[in-house]
């Protein structure tokens, strides 16, 4: 855990427009800087940047956020990512809390991991590119293979030299600790047989790095074709290293892979490289593993849709099925595509233009159920035994997407393509789902949460109380520390004594006014995101008499805070043909500000009366006649304020 000084620390100090800066190239327009969207493809500018109000919103897309949110929607960071790249950005010390001193240790000892691990990418680079041997042996072995020197540096392709003991010893005397060399699998100590000696060595080095950009791990290959040995050795788990949750180039191309809406996955490290340099630069690499869950969450986290790439050997490809079937089980769609006989990738990519790959990807790409079929024709099409067998694996990955309307629409596909009548096909898919909703399946599916909240009994069709306090805030956050003239009707005594109406000029802050009349009614929000925001911004202008809007971002509720974001830019799009700015009509303005916030509280009050009634009303119909005379009288005395409400609200609009 971070601890909430450092967290606000780095709010306090990180400047959005200059964060964003280093991604997206932004001009000044008025008060604000304007961009070309980094979520979308456009000619005009339409990503903007508030420097005032710390936040950003692009219209392509309608995202929008704080700086933390930038990031983690742009670099796919977790939250706790983006406040430590931040942190790292502006210098700012990372205090952690809530841990134990074991958790510290494990923390600062993963940290250490890191660093070294770091260390060793970097000397790795170092004798590829300076070293006589590096130049001689890895660098030409890389360049014969096709490698630009651009490709290796933005891979950061190294050498390990034959020295038993080069990273071992250079990394100790710049003072890295073997503990953390050894625990990296870096360095392999064996007591017996002396000193220290690197695993790594003679090989050409690909570093791994994760989702962020942190080297987690090596894969080394060799360079002589000795058949006896393992074309390549990998860094052993380690607690900054787990092969089932990594993959070879996710750093490289989570850009490109969230922007395409698309993600090709193949089998190697050389596949992926290969496919950068011809300009293909959404792929990522599962490393020659089988697939695993933890991989394709995230994938998950860029896009739903996985092209996966097969070399061209049949031997690879039944041992893959299993993959889609997981890759269809996170609800995501997948294509195959295999390419021609003995090659792979790599050696396709190679010799062919970017436009040439792409369409070779794209008139090859079959669905599952295609690829499947075809598994079928190519192997025994005739056999009604293997047909039937084929028919069963196709339905059961069928039964494995979550989402039943798509289940339809493959049945329906398989049916066709098959030719097998849908009928059949749909009872082989029941047996299958309700097979899996037992006890013992595997993947439980979620459950729906209880229901605390009663239900309302009238559902309006567009949620009229979210609306209402959404305006609030939106005013809260607008105009909440203008002073405006509200018109207040009060009952006062004329001279003979008689209650009279008179109206009467108030001058009062609107947050001063909302908060008052909804506190005098008892209103609650509905919403607890809005209520919770309700009165943080109430508190913020009591206390310091303005609000930071980037500090409201702060939710970790995405949706939220783009409904906040929203609102602070919808703000934005008003000061631009505002009145204020042209410096007229000040007048009139304050009379629209105070209009609009009285016109919002009496709809809200008129809309929870509304409830009330009809809340009044469900219960009559339930209850015994005298229980049911007090409740008469009661809804008559809502009905009769009701009316009140209205009248006022009809002058006013
Ligand atoms: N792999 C591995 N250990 C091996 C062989 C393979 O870890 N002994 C992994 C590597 O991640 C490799 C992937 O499996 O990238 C695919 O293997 P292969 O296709 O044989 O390697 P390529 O990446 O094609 O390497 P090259 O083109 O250099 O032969
Ligand atoms: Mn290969």
């Amino acid at each position: 855990m971070i601890s909430k000084t450092t967290i606000d620390q780095v709010y306090e100090i990180a400047r959005v427009e200059e964060v964003i800066g280093d991604f997206v190239s932004l001009k000044k327009s008025g008060s604000n800087y304007k961009g070309l969207s980094p979520f979308s493809q456009e000619r005009t500018p339409s990503f903007m940047v508030s420097p005032v109000k710390q936040i950003w919103k692009d219209f392509s897309s309608g995202k929008g956020g704080n700086v933390v949110a930038f990031l983690m929607e742009h670099e796919h960071f977790s939250y706790p990512e983006a406040i430590r790249y931040l942190a790292k950005k502006y210098n700012i010390e990372l205090e952690e809390t809530e841990q134990s001193d074991q958790e510290k240790e494990a923390r600062s000892q993963q940290e250490s991991m890191y660093l070294v691990a770091q260390y060793a990418s970097d000397f790795y680079q170092d004798q590829l590119w300076d070293s006589q041997e590096g130049k001689a042996i890895g660098l030409s072995y890389f360049r014969e293979r096709g490698f630009t020197d651009d490709t290796l540096r933005t891979f950061g392709l190294g050498y390990a030299p034959t020295n038993k003991s080069a990273l071992t010893q250079k990394a100790q005397s710049e003072g890295y600790n073997l503990e953390f060399l050894e625990a990296t699998g870096l360095s392999i100590i064996n007591e017996q047989q002396g000193p220290p000696i690197d695993r790594f060595r003679e090989r050409v080095m690909f570093p791994i790095r994760s989702m962020s950009g942190r080297v987690q791990g090596f894969g080394g290959r060799i360079l002589s074709s000795k058949t006896k040995v393992a074309k390549y050795l990998n860094s052993p788990e380690s607690q900054i290293y787990h092969k089932s949750k990594i993959l070879y180039g996710i750093y490289e191309s989570k850009k490109t892979i969230a922007k395409e809406d698309c993600c090709y996955l193949v089998e190697g490290y050389t596949d992926v490289i290969q496919m950068h340099q011809a300009g293909i630069t959404n792929v990522v690499s599962s490393s020659g593993t089988a697939l695993t869950v933890e991989q394709i969450r995230l994938i998950r986290r860029l896009t739903a849709q996985i092209v996966v790439l097969f070399d061209g050997d049949a031997a690879g490809l039944r041992a893959s099925l299993r993959g889609i079937d997981l890759i269809l089980e996170e609800g995501m769609h997948v294509k195959v595509c295999a390419f021609p006989e003995g090659e792979d990738p790599d050696s396709f990519c190679k010799s062919r233009s970017k436009e040439e790959i792409e369409n070779y990807l794209a008139d090859t790409a079959m669905d599952f159920i295609q690829f499947k079929a075809s598994l079928l024709v190519s192997e025994a099409a005739d056999d009604p035994a293997q047909k039937a067998q084929t028919i069963r694996d196709i339905v059961t990955s069928i039964s494995k997407i979550p989402d039943a309307i798509q289940r339809e629409l493959y049945v329906q596909r398989c049916a066709t393509l098959l030719k097998v009548s849908e009928p059949v096909l749909f009872s082989a898919l029941a047996q299958l789902l309700h097979q899996k909703e037992k006890p013992t399946s595997r993947r439980s599916q979620p459950e729906i949460p209880l229901q605390v909240v009663p239900k309302p009994l009238a559902t309006p069709k567009v949620n009229r109380s979210y609306e209402l306090e959404r305006q609030i805030i939106t005013l809260l956050l607008q105009y909440g520390a203008t002073e405006v003239a509200f018109e207040e009707t009060l009952l006062q005594k004329n001279d003979k004594g008689e209650l009279t109406e008179i109206s009467q000029q108030i001058s009062a802050k609107v947050f001063e006014k909302i908060f008052l009349d909804l506190q005098q009614d008892e209103v609650e929000f509905a919403d607890p995101r809005f209520k919770s925001l309700f009165y943080t911004l109430i508190q913020s202008y009591q206390k310091d008499g303005v609000v930071h809007p980037d500090r409201l971002l702060q939710s970790d509720d995405p949706k939220f805070n783009q409904v906040i974001s929203d609102i602070l830019m919808e703000d934005e799009h008003h000061q631009l043909h505002s009145w204020e700015r042209k410096n007229i009509f000040v007048k009139t303005h304050e009379k629209e500000i105070a209009r609009r916030v009285t016109e919002t509280i009496l709809s809200l009050r008129r809309h929870l009366i509304d409830q009330k009634i009809i809340e009044l009303q469900g219960k009559t119909k339930e209850q015994t006649i005298e229980d049911g005379d007090e409740q008469l009288e009661e809804i008559k005395s809502y009905l009769h304020l009701r009316t009140l409400v209205s009248k006022k609200l009809n002058r006013v609009l």
